[in-house]
């Protein structure tokens, strides 16, 4: 399966799965692109040899079906079987999801259903919860609100800053991820469940 994943950032969970598809993997990445030019995951994905794009997102204000117009581009040129979204912090229009609907799926920093949309982690804290974690979804026209494809649950300790807290996920983020995406690109949908406690047996 050809797989594109798109960036806004670091791109940290980008480059698990492209170290993941490296090795036999039914997933193959085609294009990395990021809706920044800056962006510090492009330079990483060229450097494993991934193709990469980018459109500028600022270059379009107000205008978002123009922009995505334009990564339209060089995403179809790619012909992706599967689209990851990883660490992508632009809102895609219904239309856009639609025309990639049942292949597009994206990781969410919270439990969901909890905590959709921004500053999961400072929430989960607020509210006192004991877990929290990561979630990887198909993406539907509804924010962050897809049919779940995994889960990684991860404990909030006493006295956590959400900074600790999204650094203790986005290490399980880092797992579930790319064993959500070898089992989506085999075509099997059932749920990937993990608990931290399972991959690190430290915490
Ligand atoms: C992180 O907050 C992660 O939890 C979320 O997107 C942000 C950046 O991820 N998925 P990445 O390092 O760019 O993959």
């Amino acid at each position: 399966k050809r797989v594109a994943i798109l960036i806004s950032g670091g791109g940290s969970n980008m480059i698990r799965l492209v170290e993941d598809m490296q090795g036999d993997h039914p997933g193959r990445a085609v294009l990395v692109a990021s809706n920044d030019p800056a962006a510090a995951g492009l330079g990483k994905a060229a450097a494993m040899g991934v193709p990469t794009a980018s459109v500028d997102h600022r270059a379009f204000k107000g205008d978002r079906e123009g922009f995505e117009a334009a990564l339209l581009q060089p995403l179809l040129d790619a012909r992706p079987d599967i689209i990851c979204l990883a660490g992508f912090m632009r809102i895609l229009t219904p239309g856009f999801v639609q025309r990639f609907a049942g292949r597009m799926i994206n990781i969410h920093p919270s439990l969901l259903p909890k905590y959709p949309g921004l500053h999961t982690h400072a929430r989960a804290i607020e509210a006192g919860d004991a877990e929290a974690g990561a979630t990887v979804h198909e993406v539907t026209p509804d924010l962050d609100s897809g049919p779940m494809l995994g889960q990684v649950r991860v404990p909030v300790l006493p006295g956590d800053t959400s900074e600790a807290l999204a650094a203790r996920v986005l290490v399980q983020e880092h797992r579930l991820y790319p064993a959500v995406l070898r089992r989506y690109a085999a075509g099997d949908r059932s749920p990937v469940l993990l608990t931290a406690t399972e991959l690190h047996p430290g915490i």
